[in-house]
């Protein structure tokens, strides 16, 4: 009699950091991530950026629309803050349930940034606002300064601006977006409230060497970069231990091919396509799948004060998954992000 196969149920997960864009390319991509998520966080770097609540309401509107028939996903949208954010419309689009956070990107850090904060005392009454209203704020933790040397960035903010800013507010409900070192990770679990962290799919799996050793691999280069071997075991680690603090954010970007394989290629990896198996057989290399669900599905709608999804899904270990290994667009194809090993938990239900 065959044996069979090993499966694991989980309620169904969130993806608490994700981009959508939007046009086309959204079109392309939206489904990948209401597969298998029922909610995702979605970051408000479009250009031009999604700065005040009816362009929330609107952008979500369009995600709606691009969902396949018989999608259940529920998109949970964010603000970009810039210096000019409005605190009134903050609270109004709050109030209304139109977001559920407001995304802080330091002016400069990464794709789409050029209209994020320089000077934070510029937006101390929106974070007045939000810390009063307990409103999350999602940070992209790197320093910009030229001086900073590109694998330091994220332990510098965390130094410079993080820490000073709890200090000052420390009712603020901060998330340290995507962290890839041993300092965010030590700097997280040292808080005792009002701090989680995402952690991405191939933060969990690459280090810098996956990335410039033995040729530039560009699907591997996102922001923050992927850090030394030790700072992914560490931040591996954190997610494997079911610390509540720390949850999964895919930051699934996707660029089309021709702008990363270029001279100057974008950041971002693309995960959503292949995400939960990923995860899953990272818990399983760890030993840890009894921690899988509450990465997955329970750590992040706790911190986000939202109820975990009631639905479940299950995952049968097999023989490899077989998953596209580019998505197409009308303006060209997206890579997937490739793991480097095989994927043997399929979603099956
Ligand atoms: O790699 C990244 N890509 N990091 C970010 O912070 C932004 C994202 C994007 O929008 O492409
Ligand atoms: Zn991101």
């Amino acid at each position: 009699m065959a044996a069979t196969a090993p499966t694991i149920t989980l309620r169904r997960p969130d993806d608490w950091h994700l981009h959508f864009r939007d046009g086309n390319m959204m079109k392309a991509v939206v489904g990948e991530t209401a597969r298998h998520f029922a909610r995702a966080i979605v970051m408000p770097n479009l250009v031009p950026p999604v700065v005040r609540g009816a362009d929330a309401a609107a952008y979500a509107e369009r995600i709606r629309a691009a969902l396949p028939e018989g999608a259940r996903f529920t998109p949970l949208m964010t603000l970009y803050l810039t210096e000019e954010t409005d605190p009134a419309d903050v609270r109004a689009a709050a109030e209304a349930g139109i977001i559920t956070a407001v995304k802080l990107y330091p002016a400069g850090a990464t794709t789409n940034s050029a209209s994020g904060v320089r000077d934070f005392k510029k937006v101390r009454p929106v974070l007045e606002v939000m810390e009063q209203i307990g409103l999350p704020l999602c940070i992209h933790g790197e320093v910009t300064d030229k001086d900073v040397d590109i694998f330091d960035r994220e332990a510098v903010f965390i130094d410079r601006t993080l820490d000073p800013l709890r200090r000052e507010m420390p009712g603020l409900r901060v998330i340290m977006e995507h962290i890839t070192t041993r300092d965010a990770v030590d700097y997280v679990r040292a808080a005792e409230r009002n701090l989680g962290a995402t952690i991405t799919v191939q933060h969990l799996i690459i280090n810098r060497n996956h990335i410039l050793a033995g040729g530039i691999r560009p699907h591997y280069y996102c922001l923050p970069v992927a850090k030394r071997e030790e700072h992914r075991v560490a931040v591996r680690g954190a997610a494997v231990s079911g610390d509540a603090r720390f949850f999964f954010g895919s930051d699934s970007a996707p660029h089309l091919d021709h702008a990363k394989e270029s001279a100057c290629g974008c950041a971002g990896c693309f995960s959503a396509t292949n995400a939960v198996s990923a995860v899953t057989e990272v818990f399983d290399q760890d030993g840890a799948l009894d921690k899988l669900e509450a990465f997955l599905s329970l750590n992040g709608p706790a911190y986000y004060r939202l109820p975990a999804n009631e639905e479940r899904i299950t995952l049968e270990k097999g023989e490899p998954v077989a998953y596209p290994a580019k998505i197409p667009t009308p303006e060209g194809e997206l890579t997937v992000f490739d793991p480097g090993f095989p994927l043997h938990w399929r979603v099956v239900g």
